[in-house]
């Protein structure tokens, strides 16, 4: 049967269906788009659905042109209603894998979602979990739910895959389409049409073994990411107190050709991945009977960071005789990384909670975000609205924090209009007086 879907993905006479249009989903519409490939759009969210249709930008580093690119085409389009599932060839599941307030993976929207597709999902169906996970949720969760409602069989009537998003929003070296893509299927023909549709639009695909081992790999590499921050996190503290600079270490060390990779310390973990990821695996790992210390050990050095910045913020705010109690503070960046407009799980918001519980009253400045969305964790912050950038405005606070490291904002002037600048991105490398480094 897959000759047929094989023939057609090469004719792009295939549609793709991508079901979550968000930071990994939209893009890779787009990327398929840009292949001829028709693209089906699905969400539940009817703002983000509009906004495709009507070509308006809702992810700020994606641009207008390719929103607008979208709305034109005659070969893509988004819609809210799930009954049209089986226009689409495949279906892409590109929703959030949060964790719940226990810290336990929360598989709420992939169980819902595939609820969904399930009384819709027809002979021939290709079917690939994107999100990210732990090892088995393709096979032991999807598959059950997916076989259970519509009566048709896994790898004979559909097909099954699991292949991990590496998306990094707002690099502009690597998008979607140069990310090679590591792909798993649930049996041989499964991979085979889910390889066959991904090398139509990306630089290359890496098969595996299975949808646990493209699981596994996922993990492994946002743990990697996990475990090297907290170690430099580390190594900043204990240099600091050594009167040695981390960063002129760190750089000075990534002068040697092999065996070394640099990793840059920070005000704490931020984004929907590195905070979140490896506690699946952690979650996972019980059921076996296996503790992952190097998991967990990170997660805390990480988590700590908050506390080292403001504990540097005291520091500096006494030197002015001043105190945390009564002093106006602003962060600099909500967002958790530099030049996009993505404040999940910023170390921002910690920082905003841990100073205000001392006494201070906190703003914050972000190029990219003029106010704050609601988020469930934060509620209290919703709404609140970015500053003005001036120099009245930031002459008004006692202390400044730099968390995120934009390229638009204009730090000279920053330097100029502060009495006081808490650095914990480097952005003032070799910069003393008023500045400190955390
Ligand atoms: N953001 C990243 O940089 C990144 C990178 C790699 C992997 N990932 C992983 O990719 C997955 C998606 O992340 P994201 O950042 O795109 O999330 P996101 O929140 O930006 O987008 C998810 C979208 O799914 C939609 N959605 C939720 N439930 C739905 C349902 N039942 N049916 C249809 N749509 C639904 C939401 O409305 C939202 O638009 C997560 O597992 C994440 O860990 C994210």
């Amino acid at each position: 049967m897959i000759q047929d879907y094989l023939r057609r993905i090469d004719e792009r006479d295939y549609t793709v269906g991508i079901i979550g249009l968000g930071y990994v989903g939209l893009p890779l519409m787009w990327t398929f788009h840009k292949k001829d490939m028709p693209v089906l759009g699905f969400d539940i969210d009817t703002h983000k659905v509009k906004c495709v249709n009507e070509g308006k930008s809702y992810i700020k580093h994606l641009g207008d042109e390719m929103m607008s690119a979208l709305a034109k085409s005659d070969i893509c389009e988004a819609t809210t209603d799930f009954s049209r599932i089986p226009e689409a060839d495949a279906l892409l599941l590109c929703v959030p894998t949060p964790l719940d307030q226990h810290r336990e993976p929360d598989m709420s929207y992939v169980v819902n979602t595939t609820e969904a597709i399930s009384k819709y999902l027809r002979k021939g169906h290709l079917v690939v979990l994107e999100s990210t996970t732990y090892p088995g949720t393709t096979e032991d969760v999807m598959i059950p739910i997916l076989e259970k409602t519509s009566g048709l069989k896994a790898g004979v009537d559909f097909f099954v895959a699991y292949s991990p998003e590496r998306e990094d929003p707002g690099n502009v070296n690597f998008n979607t389409e140069r990310i090679p893509k590591v792909v798993g299927g649930s049996g041989e023909d499964a991979l085979t049409l889910a390889k066959a549709m991904y090398d139509v639009a990306i630089v290359q695909t890496v098969p595996v073994s299975d949808c646990k081992t493209a699981e596994a790999v996922k993990l492994t590499e946002n743990i990697f990411r996990s475990v090297n921050i907290a170690l430099v996190n580390e190594l900043k503290m204990v240099f600091a107190a050594m009167d040695i600079d981390v960063h002129e270490v760190l750089d000075a060390a990534a002068t040697k050709p092999f065996g070394f990779m640099k990793f840059s310390p920070g005000p704490g973990l931020g984004g929907h991945c590195i905070p979140i990821d490896p506690f699946y695996l952690t979650w996972k790992a019980r059921e076996f009977g296996v503790h992952t210390k190097f998991i967990e050990l990170a997660g805390e050095v990480n988590t700590a960071m908050p506390d080292y910045v403001v504990n540097k913020t005291v520091a500096g705010l006494n030197k002015f005789k001043k105190s945390v109690n009564g002093s106006r503070i602003l962060l600099a960046g909500l967002a958790y990384k530099p030049d996009v407009d993505d404040m999940r799980e910023s170390p921002t918001f910690i920082l905003m909670e841990l100073l205000e519980k001392m006494g201070a009253t906190v703003e914050f400045f972000d190029p990219h975000i003029s106010f704050i969305h609601p988020t469930r964790e934060h509620e209290k912050y919703n709404g609140k609205k970015s500053v003005e950038w001036s120099k009245e405005v930031i002459q008004s606070f006692d202390a400044v924090i730099v968390v995120t490291d934009h390229k638009a904002v204009n730090y000279d002037d920053l330097y100029d209009w502060s009495g006081l600048i808490i650095d914990s991105r480097n952005v003032y490398k070799g910069r003393n007086g008023k500045v400190l480094k955390a």
